[in-house]
C-alpha cells in the first residue's frame, strides 16, 4: 500500500504521544528533559498495563490449561504473534531474549559448528561492541576474522572496502543498521546482496534504528535481525530474527528436548514471561498512535503498513527536532560523528560529538544542571571512537519522537555558552 504523500499526511500530534508516556505527568520528571534515549526509552502506559497486569493476576507458571496459568500463556503468545508481524518475520523466526549482547553471544556459539577452521567472519569497527565482541571470539576457536573499518575522519563504513574485504570463505558479515554514535544508515539490502552473492550470511544489529523507523526484515534482505525493546518503548528485552530455514541448521542452544520447538532453540534460559507479554504494549501503543492520527482511514491496512504510517509521521517530527541542533553544532564547529546531513533517510536524531572548547564532563554536567539528560562516553562502541581518534568518548544526544522542538531549543541554550 503507498503510504500518505507529505501533503495529505498530518503531522505527529506530540501531544498526544507524550499523554501516552506516564512519565511525563510525573512531578519529578516534570522539568526533566530526556535526551539519553540511546540509552533505553521512556515507556507508554500500554505497556506498564501489561507487564501489571501479568504480575498482578498471571504469576504462576504459564501455559497451563486454565486460569491465571492460561492466561499468562495466552498474553504471552499474543507478544510472540504481534511482535514479529511488525517486521514482517513469522513468529517461528523470532527469539525473545534478555538482551540484543546475550543474543549475539548465544547466536556466535549456534553459528560455530556450520563453520569450519580458516573461515571468515567480517566485523566492523562501527559498531556497538554486542555485535562485534562475540563474533570475534570465534578467532579463538580458528576462524579468521576480519575487520571491515570506518573512516577515521567521520567514522563512516565504505561499501567498496567491504567488497574488497569478501572472498569465497566469507561465511558472515555482522554490520550495524545504523550506529549508537554515527547513527547513518547503513545500505542494508546493498550489503546484504554483496554477501550473499559470496554465499555468506548477513547479521545486522537494529537496536540504534529500530526506535525510529519500521522495520522489514525481508525487504531488507538480511538474515539475521537484532534490536532490544527497551529502546522501543518496551521491556527489557533483546527480539532476535532469524530466518526460518537458517534457523533449522543452527545448533541448538536450549535444553536438548526443547530441540523442536523454533522459539526456544536460541533462548538457554525460561524467558522473562512478564516482559515477554508486555512487549505487546509497543503494538498497542502504535496501534493509539494510528488510529489518532488516522481514524479509520487506511483500515485496510495491514499491521505493517499502519505501523509504517506511523514511523512516517515519526520521521518528519525527528527531522524537525534534529535539523536545528545539527546546524548549531555545524555553526559551532564542533565534530559531529557520521553525517551532518538532517534528513531522516539518511541518520538517525542522535548527534554523537567532540568540542575543543569544552570536555564532555563539562558539557554532560552543565546541560544535567539545565535539566537535561545526556551522556558521554565510548557508549560501547569503544572501537569506533579510538578509530575516530576520540578514545576519551564523545558527547552524545539522542532524541526520538516524544521530544519537542522547545526541548530542543533549551539544549541549543544551553550548549550555546561551551561550544
Ligand atoms: C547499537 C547497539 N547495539 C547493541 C546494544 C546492546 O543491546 P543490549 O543492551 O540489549 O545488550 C546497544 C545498547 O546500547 C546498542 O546501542
Amino acid at each position: 500500500m503507498t503510504p500518505p504523500s507529505a501533503a495529505s499526511r498530518p503531522e505527529l500530534d506530540v501531544g498526544y504521544v507524550r499523554s501516552r508516556f506516564p512519565a511525563f505527568s510525573q512531578p519529578e520528571l516534570a522539568d526533566w528533559v530526556h535526551f539519553e534515549n540511546a540509552g533505553g526509552s521512556y515507556v507508554p502506559h500500554r505497556v506498564i498495563d501489561l507487564l501489571t497486569r501479568f504480575y498482578t493476576v498471571s504469576k504462576v507458571q504459564p501455559y497451563g490449561p486454565a486460569g491465571p496459568a492460561r492466561a499468562a500463556g495466552e498474553a504471552m503468545d499474543r507478544a510472540r504473534e504481534l511482535l514479529p508481524a511488525t517486521f514482517n518475520a513469522d513468529p517461528d523466526e523470532v527469539h525473545f531474549g534478555p538482551s540484543t549482547s546475550q543474543n549475539t553471544y548465544v547466536l556466535a556459539r549456534a553459528i560455530r559448528p556450520m563453520l569450519d577452521d580458516g573461515d571468515e567472519v567480517i566485523v566492523t569497527n562501527q559498531d556497538h561492541e554486542a555485535n562485534i565482541g562475540s563474533w570475534r571470539r570465534l578467532a579463538d576457536t580458528g576462524i579468521t576474522v576480519r575487520q571491515w573499518s570506518v573512516d577515521s575522519d567521520d567514522g563512516l563504513l565504505d561499501l567498496a572496502d567491504l567488497e574488497a574485504l569478501l572472498t569465497e570463505r566469507t561465511r558472515l558479515v555482522c554490520v550495524t543498521h545504523a550506529s549508537n554514535l554515527a547513527a547513518t544508515v547503513n545500505p542494508v539490502r546493498a550489503i546484504a546482496d554483496l554477501v550473499h552473492r559470496v554465499e555468506g550470511l548477513l547479521v545486522v544489529d537494529g537496536v540504534s534504528w529500530a526506535p525510529h523507523a519500521a522495520i522489514d526484515v525481508v525487504e531488507l534482505g538480511c538474515d539475521i535481525y537484532l534490536y532490544s525493546t527497551y529502546k522501543t518503548y518496551g521491556p527489557h528485552q533483546g527480539l532476535l530474527y532469524c530466518r526460518r530455514d537458517l534457523l533449522d541448521r543452527l545448533a541448538n542452544q536450549s535444553h536438548y528436548f526443547n530441540e523442536s520447538k523454533p522459539e526456544a532453540r536460541l533462548t538457554p534460559a525460561g524467558p522473562d514471561h512478564a516482559a515477554v507479554a508486555a512487549t505487546a504494549g509497543i503494538v498497542d501503543y502504535y496501534e493509539d498512535l494510528h488510529h489518532h492520527h488516522f481514524g479509520t482511514d487506511g483500515g485496510d491496512r495491514s499491521l505493517v503498513d499502519r505501523i509504517g504510517a506511523v514511523y512516517d509521521l515519526v520521521a518528519a517530527h525527528e527531522e524537525e527536532l534534529m535539523a536545528p541542533l545539527i546546524e548549531f553544532l555545524v555553526a559551532k564547529e564542533v565534530r559531529i560523528l557520521g553525517s551532518t546531513s538532517t534528513s531522516r533517510s539518511v541518520r538517525a536524531p542522535t548527534i554523537a560529538f567532540t568540542s575543543d572548547r569544552s570536555s564532555g564532563p563539562t558539557i554532560v554536567d552543565a546541560l544535567a544542571a539545565a535539566g537535561i539528560g545526556i551522556g558521554h562516553g565510548d557508549f560501547y562502541a569503544k572501537r569506533l571512537v579510538e578509530a575516530v581518534g576520540a578514545p576519551d568518548g564523545v558527547v552524545r544526544i539522542s532524541m526520538v519522537h516524544y521530544n519537542t522542538i522547545e526541548e530542543v531549543r533549551r539544549a541549543i541554550a544551553a550548549l550555546d555558552p561551551l561550544l
